[in-house]
């Protein structure tokens, strides 16, 4: 029955995927249009300040949708993923260095062990995940506040069979990344709701409510699964699992060192 459940969620999820696929085709087109037009018009209407006004009205909302067109592309694309050896501590130290020049008053603290085996996925798509769950972070916190991000790497056996999302018991080694915010935190209503395509809590502009839904996404791809904790005024802390597969990660990495010994040899 569990299975029938999860089987029909991932159909419903892949059926979304192809639908904002072809919905994300179509707008950029149309965007395309509206903006090159609302170009061309603000030429022409040289510099009357009400037009210009109105045109700039139509240049913003186009670009929020384009926007919202990539976050639809995103969540898409999320549903297929490539596998190459990803070093996951670079990930985490490039989105690090981004926040910090975004987010001068969020502070960041980080535990990254020297060494963690390599993860096999999908570079860009890994990325992603870590992006959404900080932006997440920051935006509970109104961009100032304290930002902690852990990577370890944690065994799971059959005696503690820690039970993943899907309630399903899981085994073997995993990478953990925990991101923790002290932001506003959210209720179990919400908690239940955060994977839902579409869901979100953000007022205007600024959520599409499709950030954790390309996140869940990725991680099923990869056969992680997330864990999120909340306690509202106090924060949050998601911990995302993805699996270590040590000999497929070694065989990847000789095949790549061979071609490049072909290469040399060329
Ligand atoms: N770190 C967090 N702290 C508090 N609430 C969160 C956090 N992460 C997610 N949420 C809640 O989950 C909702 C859905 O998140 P998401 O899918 O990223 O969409 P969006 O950010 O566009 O609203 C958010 O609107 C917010 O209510
Ligand atoms: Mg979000």
């Amino acid at each position: 029955k569990l299975l029938e459940k999860k089987l029909m969620q991932m159909r419903k999820l892949e059926s979304l995927g192809s639908l904002a696929r072809v919905l994300a085709g179509e707008f950029t087109n149309i965007l395309t249009t509206i903006m090159g037009f609302s170009s061309l018009l603000k030429i022409s209407a040289q510099c009357d300040p009400v037009i210009n006004e109105y045109i700039d009205s139509i240049q913003t909302s186009a670009r929020i949708a384009s926007r919202l067109v990539s976050q639809l592309m995103a969540f898409s694309r999320s549903l297929t993923i490539l596998r190459e050896p990803v070093d996951f501590r670079f990930i985490v130290s490039e989105i690090i260095e981004q926040i910090r020049h975004m987010h001068p008053r969020v502070h960041i603290m980080t535990d990254l062990p020297s060494f963690i085996p390599p993860i096999i996925g999908d570079r860009s798509q890994l990325k992603l995940v870590i992006k959404n769950l900080c932006d997440n972070a920051i935006e509970a916190m109104d961009r100032a506040g304290e930002l902690r991000i852990k990577l370890n790497r944690v065994t799971i056996n059959s005696n503690s069979s820690y039970i993943g999302d899907g309630k399903e018991i899981v085994k073997g080694d995993f990478l953990k990344c925990t991101i923790s915010d002290n932001g506003r935190g959210m209720d179990s209503m919400v908690l239940e709701r955060i994977f839902e395509p579409f869901f979100t809590t953000k007022h205007g502009v600024k959520g599409a409510g499709l950030g954790l839904s390309i996140v869940y996404g990725i991680t099923k791809e990869h056969g992680g699964f997330l864990d999120i904790s909340s306690t509202p005024g106090k924060g949050t802390e998601v911990e995302l699992y993805l699996p270590i597969m040590e000999r497929e990660s070694s065989d990847l990495q000789r095949k790549s060192e061979k071609r490049l010994d072909v290469d040399h040899e060329k």
